[in-house]
């Protein structure tokens, strides 16, 4: 039966767009296809351009526009999820301002959860550079600076290092990164939670682990934007109601990383086909 058959708009069959710089919004797909096993995605990796992280907030924006564009125009999406946090803070509101009737969901670090979990009332906070020094985040933190101490943490090079498989620079950066954080663990004065503030991150909480201890708990995003998809697109009356899932991947360059970190990534309990693997598409 189709989604109009079963009451919801004829919307209802269209994809749902999904981007990130590279592999790390596969965090995200994870959990949409959790949470709405019956829809349709459209992954965009722009691994021509990944990182993003540490390059300057026009040039995030600009490739963020151009690849929203290309899935509203090319894939007819019904909402896209920007499953990235630097593009998020560098373009979420250009996005919404182009396409005024278009669901766009967003990530953010989420700080205020952590706030709310921590009870030592110490967080470090790891993302790109771009998400830590954007205004959206400086907003955010502000209005939370007072109820917890946040220890904030660039860690530059990570997800690149994560984008191309490189297990041990990842390590190196761990050490790094996490090392120099603070000391973590469950006790008064000591660092109890960890913000994942990027989407590449969740994939490597083995390695962070190694350095947190079992006791700190980790907060990523994937979940909670999954349950926002869900509630706008049945706002909208754009949810698919029935009917199989399915993933189509695309990638603005040569689709070898996209393809390994699928299929070492893409999993869960939800048979979804992936129908159609890397497009080689670079939009302008
Ligand atoms: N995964 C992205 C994020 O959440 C981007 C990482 C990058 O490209 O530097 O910020």
């Amino acid at each position: 039966m189709s989604a109009a058959a079963a009451g919801a708009s004829p919307d209802a069959d269209r994809p749902i767009g999904v981007f990130d710089s590279g592999v790390g919004g596969l965090s995200v797909l994870n959990a949409l296809r959790a949470e709405l096993p019956h829809e349709r995605f459209v992954y965009f990796a722009d691994t021509a351009h990944a990182p993003y992280g540490e390059r300057g907030d026009a040039f995030v924006a600009k490739r963020t526009t151009a690849i929203a564009r290309h899935l509203v125009d090319e894939h007819g999406i019904k909402a896209l999820v920007v499953a990235c946090n630097t593009a998020t803070a560098a373009a979420i509101h250009e996005l919404r301002a182009e396409h005024p009737t278009l669901p766009v969901i967003g990530v953010e670090p989420a700080l205020k959860p952590a706030v709310a979990l921590s009870r030592t009332g110490h967080i470090a906070v790891i993302a790109t550079r771009v998400t830590l020094e954007s205004r959206k985040f400086e907003a955010l933190h502000g209005s939370l600076a007072a109820r917890a101490r946040f220890r904030i943490v660039p860690c530059d090079g990570l997800a690149g290092a994560i984008e191309r498989a490189d297990a041990a620079r990842v390590a190196a950066l761990c050490e790094k990164y996490l090392g120099a954080a603070g000391r973590f663990g469950d006790q008064p004065g000591q660092i109890d939670t960890l913000v994942l503030g990027c989407t590449h991150y969740p994939f490597i909480a083995g390695e962070l682990r190694r350095w947190t201890g079992d006791a700190v708990r980790f907060i990523d995003t994937g979940a909670p934007v999954a349950q926002q998809t869900r509630r706008l697109l049945l706002n909208a009356r754009h949810l698919k109601p029935e009917g199989a899932g399915d993933v189509l991947l695309l990638s603005s360059a040569a689709p070898a990383a996209l393809d390994a970190a699928a299929a070492r990534w893409l999993g869960g309990p939800i048979e979804c086909a992936i129908h159609a693997r890397a497009l080689h598409t670079t939009p302008a």
